[in-house]
């Protein structure tokens, strides 16, 4: 597998976008928000996604520089329409939009619709985080295709519908939750049948309901299954939730629309801390916290304990160093995608 620095990872996926239609605006933030899911470890939402979200503007399923649009608000709420933009674009600004409502409410909150996929959900409440606020994001995939079972169904009927929260804190890496509700994130499994790998029993399910190690059966009919195991049923609460905050309080519904475009709903919420004791403090007491997470004495055969956001911290880390590994399969899609549009210059530069 090409090994590749994130910079170059960067202005490769910027110049595929922006000769597919991005404007520059829209190409830098996709391009750096996938690239920043390969730093943070989570391949499944990093370059791999760039030639399927060219493949959604060539049907129109992505509409580049779309209007973005408020058609609802108050001092502490907003209605984002996107138009069909880059969900990283359109979300990005609600976001921004929402910590500003929150600077002078204290609380704000907003939901965002007829926007295509958001990428890694994290980068939205890390925003909040970096302003000294507590962030919250859950995104669903609309009406767009469904991808996880309710728990005791072998049918998919929710989406993966993430959550992730960021807090402010004295710790060199943040502390945020980024999570999807389902046993994994589907690109997870489009990432395995791309490097010919297995997955771990308990991801999926075939088309008759029964248990696989085989990724490619999830194209097959199959289905993830939601989070917890053989205590699915809170995973799948969870998912219904989000489905509720993100489906339905935005409008979009719930069920699968037949044209099968993504459309990414989210609801965000913001929560200036000071409003309920002083920054400061509040930081220093969450990286007390953290340390005292990390010191619990490890179980038997483990690496020892880990804050939430620890582990992509640490991979960025790494990964800033050593360059990103880029799946073979990803990495000649790219290039075919740079011979098109005549970039082999930028691709692979003397
Ligand atoms: N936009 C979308 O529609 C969509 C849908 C689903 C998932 N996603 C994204 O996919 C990515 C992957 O999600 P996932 O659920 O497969 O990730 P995951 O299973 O790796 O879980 C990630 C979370 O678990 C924590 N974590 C991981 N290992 C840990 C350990 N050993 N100890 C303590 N904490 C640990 C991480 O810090 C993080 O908060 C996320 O960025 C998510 O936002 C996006």
């Amino acid at each position: 597998m090409p090994l590749v620095q994130a910079d170059r990872l960067t202005r490769i996926g910027a110049a595929l976008l922006r000769a597919a239609g991005a404007t520059e605006q829209e190409a830098s933030a996709v391009a750096a928000g996938c690239v920043s899911a390969n730093l943070a470890g989570h391949d499944s939402h990093g370059v791999i996604a760039i030639p399927t979200y060219i493949d959604r503007i060539r049907v129109g399923h992505i509409v580049p520089g779309a209007e973005w649009k408020i058609v609802q608000e108050s001092p502490t709420t907003t209605v984002i329409d996107g138009h069909w933009g880059f969900g990283f674009h359109v979300n990005a600004k609600a976001m921004q939009l929402t910590i500003e409502k929150a600077k002078i409410a204290n609380v704000a909150a907003c939901t965002v619709f007829r926007q295509s996929h958001v990428g890694r959900l994290a980068a939205y409440p890390l925003m909040a985080m970096r302003e000294g606020m507590i962030g919250i994001a859950t995104a669903d995939s609309g009406r767009s295709p469904k991808h996880v079972a309710p728990f005791g169904g072998r049918e998919a009927r929710l989406g993966t519908n993430p959550i992730s929260i960021a807090v402010p804190s004295d710790l060199e890496a943040p502390f945020y939750l980024d999570m999807a509700t389902s046993a994994v994130a589907a690109g997870k499994i489009q990432l395995a049948a791309a490097r010919g790998e297995q997955i771990p029993t308990g991801w999926i399910v075939d088309s008759e309901g029964r248990q696989t190690t085989d990724p490619r059966q999830f194209r097959k009919g199959g289905a993830l299954l939601p989070l917890g195991g053989t205590e699915g049923y809170k995973g799948s609460g969870l998912a219904a939730m989000v489905e509720v905050l993100c489906g339905l309080l935005t409008g979009l519904g719930f069920g699968v629309e037949p044209s099968g475009r993504h459309n990414d709903g989210c609801f965000m919420a913001v929560f200036n801390v000071a409003a309920f004791r002083p920054l400061n403090e509040f930081k220093r007491e969450v990286a007390e916290f953290g340390r005292y997470l990390k010191a619990t004495p490890p179980s038997e055969g483990s690496p020892g304990v880990f804050y939430p956001g620890e582990v992509e911290y640490l991979r960025e880390q790494q990964r800033k160093v050593s360059g990103i590994e880029v799946e073979s399969a990803t990495w000649d899609k790219l290039r075919a995608l740079a011979d098109e549009y005549k970039l082999a210059a930028e691709f692979d530069p003397a």
